[in-house]
């Protein structure tokens, strides 16, 4: 009886369900709240690899009340979840091996609602490892995979896989890993081999939905995807329970709204501020609004974004960097567990007593594109300038802090400095010279507004 009634409600999961796809990189937290808002109701995380989650450690972010696996050599966030999501995630593995797979499954099974296995990926990393598209010609490892977990874990299990050419080897696959006691199957309809410009094989999807009693979720339409009711029309062509989108939802997880997709700077606005209270990574935020901006990376307003390496640049593109500013001290006030508790040997004693209380601030980002040739770029400028006053030399101090970077240059006893991180050591020293020859009047601020040095 418990039986029964245990895989009824796993399988109720994903029963009419629209669903953001997994997608590495894109699936970051920011981005799975920002689906579910919209209406998504499941999100898929990014495929995470098993032993890089085995190594990770389990921190409660009291300040963005979420839960951080933390890789504690070097500080990434491995997985960053919240409380919202929480009925909601699914966390999608790439694994070879059933023992490191229920390893994994134990860690994270109160945080998540389910566990995904990756058996459609047909990247040479994932095929080496043996992990990913790999196991779909392994059937019974994959299934040995999946009854592990089924049978030590109290939440759903599912697996996502690519079909074959021959419709008679995916049944018999589909069949197998079927009888392991998942929740659902996600079939993405192209083989190992297919890339998305390949038609999807919807048909094989529809054949297989009526041939299973657990539920299918269709993916691979997003091509024909363009409003809501598409998402209908590829679900009712696959007769699937359920629909998976990947590169309609990249574009624009608005895609999500029954009531129509949102305008894309509305888009970016809304995630930004996720990204922002979620603390995300800088580059994860730019990789992922370049990938909303497509072409538009090419108009004035992207290629200045283009330029942006710290979250404040990117967010203040959209009005948003007063808001991150503000956000990022309310989370230094409260002492944010970040790298250099989880790993303090990061952190020399050198690095950490920079002092920062004389310093002449000026919010001013150091743009390489600014500058044609070197004798313009805001070092050489200031050397140029120390040489006319046959002055010493300027000197550089640089601190590093979650992979960024901030210098302090002191020139004729004084000390100046950019107030934006930069993504690297002579980035930020270029930063810091560029406070510093603003401050001393040798370039026009009227200069940097325009270039787009200063925000304004
Ligand atoms: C940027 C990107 C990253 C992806 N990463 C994953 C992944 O981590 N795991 C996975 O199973 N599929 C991954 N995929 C494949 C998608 O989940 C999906 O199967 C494929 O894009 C087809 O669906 P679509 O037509 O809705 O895009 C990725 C796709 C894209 C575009």
């Amino acid at each position: 009886m418990t039986y029964f009634s245990t895989m009824y409600r796993n399988e109720e999961l994903y029963k009419s369900k629209n669903i953001l796809a997994p997608m590495v990189r894109v699936g970051t937290l920011p981005m799975r709240i920002l689906s579910l808002k919209y209406g998504a109701d499941l999100v898929y995380t990014e495929e995470l690899i098993d032993w890089k989650f085995l190594k990770s450690i389990r921190v409660e972010n009291k300040t963005l009340q979420t839960v951080d696996y933390i890789d504690p050599t070097d500080g990434t966030i491995i997985f960053r979840t919240s409380g919202i999501e929480k009925e909601k995630v699914i966390v999608q593995l790439g694994t070879c091996d059933p023992n490191r797979a229920l390893k994994v499954a134990k860690m994270i099974e109160k945080d998540v609602a389910g566990i995904d296995i990756n058996m459609g990926c047909p990247k040479e990393f994932s095929l080496k490892g043996g992990m990913g598209a790999a196991l779909l010609t392994q059937p019974e490892k994959a299934k040995n995979i999946l009854k592990t977990l089924v049978d030590n874990i109290s939440i759903p299990i599912t697996c996502k896989i690519r079909v074959f050419q021959c419709i008679e080897e995916t049944i018999n696959l589909v069949n197998e890993l079927v009888s392991s006691g998942i929740s659902a199957i996600a079939i993405h309809g192209r083989t190992k081999v297919e890339r998305p410009q390949h038609s999807n094989r919807n048909e094989v999807i529809k054949f297989i939905s009526n041939k299973i009693n657990i539920p299918v979720i269709a993916n691979g339409g997003s091509r024909e995807i363009e409003t809501y009711d598409d998402i209908l029309k590829f679900r009712e062509l696959c007769g699937a329970s359920s629909v998976m989108i990947a590169r309609a939802a990249e574009a624009n997880c608005s895609i999500f709204c029954k009531e129509g997709k949102k305008p894309l700077d509305d888009v970016i606005s809304d995630y930004l501020k996720l990204c922002i209270e979620y603390d995300n990574s800088p580059s994860n935020t730019k990789y992922c609004v370049q990938n909303m901006l497509k072409e538009l990376q090419e108009t004035p307003r992207g290629k200045k974004f283009l330029e942006c390496q710290t979250l404040e640049q990117i967010c203040a593109i959209w009005n948003l960097g007063e808001y991150c500013r503000q956000k990022q001290i309310e989370f230094q006030s409260k002492g944010m567990i970040g790298r250099r508790e989880v790993c303090p040997d990061m952190f020399s004693p050198v690095r950490k007593k920079l002092r920062t209380d004389d310093v002449t601030e000026h919010k001013c980002a150091f743009i390489r594109v600014n500058y044609m040739s070197d004798p313009e770029l805001p070092k050489s400028k200031l050397i140029a300038h120390c040489n006319k006053l046959k002055t010493k030399p300027p000197k550089y101090e640089t601190i590093c802090k979650d992979k960024l970077f901030r210098s302090i240059v002191t020139f004729d006893g004084k000390r100046y400095s950019s107030n934006y991180w930069e993504k690297n050591k002579r980035f930020a020293e270029q930063g810091a010279a560029l406070a510093c020859i603003y401050s001393l009047g040798l370039v026009e601020k009227k200069e940097l507004v325009e270039n787009g040095s200063i925000l304004e």
